[in-house]
């Protein structure tokens, strides 16, 4: 029986649909297992904006650093899109993620039985049991290198600049070798060394830390070679490792191999249990407050909060045991239903989890 506090950023479009099923999980396996979940909502993204102008209030960041796991739904939509760069929504999920150190961020794309069908590449090529793990650099790269807009040879232009220090690629990876060891003990690391001078400093990094893990298969890719042979040949990868932006589009494919986008959680971590936790996918403007939105990204996303941050590895098996036993019996929101399939909402689809605890 523990106590712990959590801070909750529904966001914007559909965050507060799929988060507020996640609470609903959240509050069952404490009922289940006798722990005491603590939850702060705070704002951020557009809702901060419309709400006291600006998006990374400094009162949300002062209720995620006094919480043991911040739950996030998502943030952005096209009402906030004329907003200068450092005023945009995703400003904040990008200061949050800086602001409490998240540099480690695992996106594992699982592929559940029940859903196979759903996934756009062939049975024979993506197998029944493909299970690979993205890690993503987060706090670094191009997202935070300089930018901005400056004179150049056609006149004026804008630029974002792709940095990283060893110090950044060395922690990162380590994060990957570690996981692997945990898994099949398999890395691959995607850069654009022939091209990028951070990519050669990557892959000579990647390089070192190897002899570290003897133990295991280690191999490099570029990045567009990634992209093709993760359709091509998605059983090749075990876990993957890479750099804040190949990672962010590298990751929405791995998830769309694996059945649909609405199914892939997150965890954001740093030094220590603290993490974030958040689906992959986007805020989904066109769909929000219709309860269509897929919650099981979220669901699977609190798992990973038990897991990393908490260390209730029961409470997080029951979670994804949970929705595990939903997709079997055929429960589907409308965006992982067959062609004839009845789909249900997304406060039902909560409900459906729930009543699996
Ligand atoms: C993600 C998202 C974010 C990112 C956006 C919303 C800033 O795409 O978490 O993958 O690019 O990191
Ligand atoms: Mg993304």
């Amino acid at each position: 029986m523990g106590t712990y506090n959590i801070a909750v950023i529904k966001g914007d479009g559909i965050g507060p649909d799929i988060v507020e099923q996640a609470e609903k999980v959240i509050a069952k396996i404490g009922e289940k297992f006798g722990h005491i979940f603590n939850m702060t909502e705070a704002l951020a993204g557009g809702a901060a904006i419309d709400a006291v102008g600006e998006a990374l209030p400094k009162n949300t960041i002062d209720v995620c650093k006094n919480s043991d796991a911040v739950l996030l739904g998502a943030v952005g939509g096209p009402k906030w899109d004329g907003l200068a760069g450092n005023k945009r929504p995703e400003s904040a999920l990008l200061g949050i993620r800086k602001q409490l150190g998240l540099y480690a961020n695992l996106r594992p794309a699982i592929m559940h039985k029940a859903l196979s069908n759903s996934s756009p590449i062939k049975q024979e090529i993506i197998g029944d049991n493909l299970d690979i793990l993205v890690v993503r650099e987060l706090t670094g790269g191009i997202y935070f290198g300089e930018k901005g807009y400056r004179e150049g040879p056609y006149g004026e232009e804008a630029y974002d600049v792709e940095r990283y220090s060893p110090m950044e690629i060395e922690r990162i990876v380590r994060i990957a070798f570690d996981a692997a060891m945990k898994r099949n003990k398999k890395l691959t690391s995607v850069d654009k060394a022939n091209v990028l001078e951070s990519s050669r400093l990557w892959r000579k990094t990647v390089i070192e830390i190897a002899k570290e893990y003897p133990e295991v298969e280690l191999d490099h890719m570029y990045v567009d070679n990634a992209a093709m042979q993760l359709v091509r040949n998605p059983k090749h990868f075990d876990v993957i490792v890479t750099s804040n932006m190949f990672g962010d589009i590298l990751s929405d494919e791995a998830s769309q191999i694996t059945g649909s986008i609405g199914m892939l959680p997150s965890a954001s971590l740093g030094e220590g249990a603290f993490g974030m936790y958040e689906p992959i996918h986007g805020s989904a403007p066109d769909i929000a407050g219709m309860n269509i939105a897929n919650p099981l990204a979220t669901i699977l996303s609190i798992s990973m909060m038990f897991k990393y941050s908490f260390g209730l590895e029961a409470e997080a098996k029951t979670v994804e045991d949970a929705v595990t036993k939903v997709l079997d019996k055929g429960i589907r929101t409308v965006d992982i239903a067959e062609e004839g399939q009845a789909s249900i909402g997304t406060k039902e689809m909560g409900e459906a989890v729930c009543a699996e605890i």
